[in-house]
């Protein structure tokens, strides 16, 4: 059978200061009705065919939000087989793991379908037929990556290279030179941070890789508490899980080792809204560019963001910035640096 994943411990600081710890932005609702969390569950459960046996999802978060999953799954009437709660974020690599282990439980080794839980997709049907293809190939034990044709040179994702469909290089966030010349060159994709593979083949790669994280993660998986659908790994044993992401454990030391990793293109209007900027690419807009949410007045300015959510704002002749308004925060940045309000949540988090 095949086991929708959706990874959701994230912290989201880029959005400051609306994705708080408390409430990150995965499970805020940033384009369209649903949070993002709930827009990738939603998209998942449209990946059975005849030949796609799609089984009851697994969701891996973090503890705290545990009541904000459940609620938000229980809004779109999804029934997931298990919440994987962590008490500490490791990054992905280890909640993948968790996911694989809770997987194996059954006795069966389904394939996973493990997306992040803060992305868009435009096109569904076409994510539908490019992940269905990804489990084709993920049935025979090959780890299958859904690729994205670069537009710029970010340097937030993972770059890879192929030769047909296998994956010959893999870089996980390069710096901005190293982008360019990607770009330039020509040839390579982003990674879309979807994984499509079985759950053995994740625990061998990562046995063979990090046998660290495999070994620290199996006894933190040993030692959890079931409470209904909640699985919680032992509070000491996972915080000596060494933290680290998918990418870096295994993703790129694949190419050249003898793990078959493929990619598969996805082309469904793809957007990671990583950054406030990211919001307005795929936001709503004015004619002058503007995308207004809540009670705010934007005048003479252009190509805005404006979110207001308890007071009244104003705007005059301002292009190219976002503004978002909370109860106890205010942002207001050039539109183009806001990769960099995480820099603020650094120095937020360095005086607690
Ligand atoms: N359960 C759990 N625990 N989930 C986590 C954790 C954690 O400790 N850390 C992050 N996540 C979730 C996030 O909520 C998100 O949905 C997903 O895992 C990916 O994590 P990010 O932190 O957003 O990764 P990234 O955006 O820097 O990079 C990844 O995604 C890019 C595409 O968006 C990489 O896979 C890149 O290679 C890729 O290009
Ligand atoms: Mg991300």
């Amino acid at each position: 059978s095949v086991a929708p994943v959706v990874m959701a411990g994230g912290s989201g600081t880029r959005l400051w200061p609306l994705s708080r710890a408390g409430y990150p932005k995965q499970f805020l609702v940033l384009s369209g009705q649903y949070s993002l969390f709930q827009q990738s569950m939603q998209r998942l459960q449209a990946l059975g065919a005849p030949d796609i046996q799609l089984a009851a999802p697994l969701v891996v978060g973090n503890d705290e939000h545990r009541f904000l999953v459940l609620e938000q799954l229980r809004e779109i009437r999804v029934d997931p087989a298990a919440v994987l709660l962590e008490p500490c974020g490791r990054n992905t690599a280890p909640a993948m793991t968790l996911a694989a282990l809770q997987a194996l439980e059954g006795g069966e080794d389904p394939v996973l379908v493990v997306t992040p839980a803060d992305q868009t997709v435009s096109d569904p049907a076409a994510f539908t037929a490019a992940v269905q293809q990804a489990v084709r190939m993920a049935a025979g034990g090959a780890i299958v990556i859904l690729g994205i044709t670069p537009d710029r040179p970010e340097t937030g994702y993972g770059y890879i290279r192929t030769d047909g469909a296998t994956v010959v290089r893999f870089v996980e966030k390069p710096d901005a030179a190293t982008a360019q010349r990607y770009l330039e060159e020509g040839g390579y994709c982003w990674n879309s941070g979807m994984f499509v593979l079985r759950a053995s083949a994740w625990m061998k790669a990562l046995e063979r890789f990090r046998p660290d994280i495999a070994a620290a993660t199996r006894v933190a998986f040993a030692s959890r508490k079931t409470d209904e659908r909640f699985v919680r790994p032992g509070r000491e044993e996972f915080a000596a899980v060494p933290s680290e992401s998918v990418d870096y454990a295994v993703m790129e030391h694949c190419p050249g080792s003898g793990m078959e990793l493929l990619m598969v293109p996805l082309s469904a209007g793809w957007n990671d809204l990583g950054a406030w900027d990211a919001v307005w690419q795929v936001a709503d807009k004015d004619a002058q560019g503007n995308t207004v949410m809540g009670d705010a007045i934007v005048q003479d300015s252009r190509n805005t963001l404006v979110r207001a959510t308890s007071r009244l704002v104003g705007v005059v002749g301002l292009d190219d910035v976002v503004v978002v308004e909370t109860p106890d925060a205010v942002l207001v940045s050039r539109r183009e640096c806001s990769q960099d309000v995480k820099k603020i949540v650094s120095r937020l988090d360095g005086q607690q």
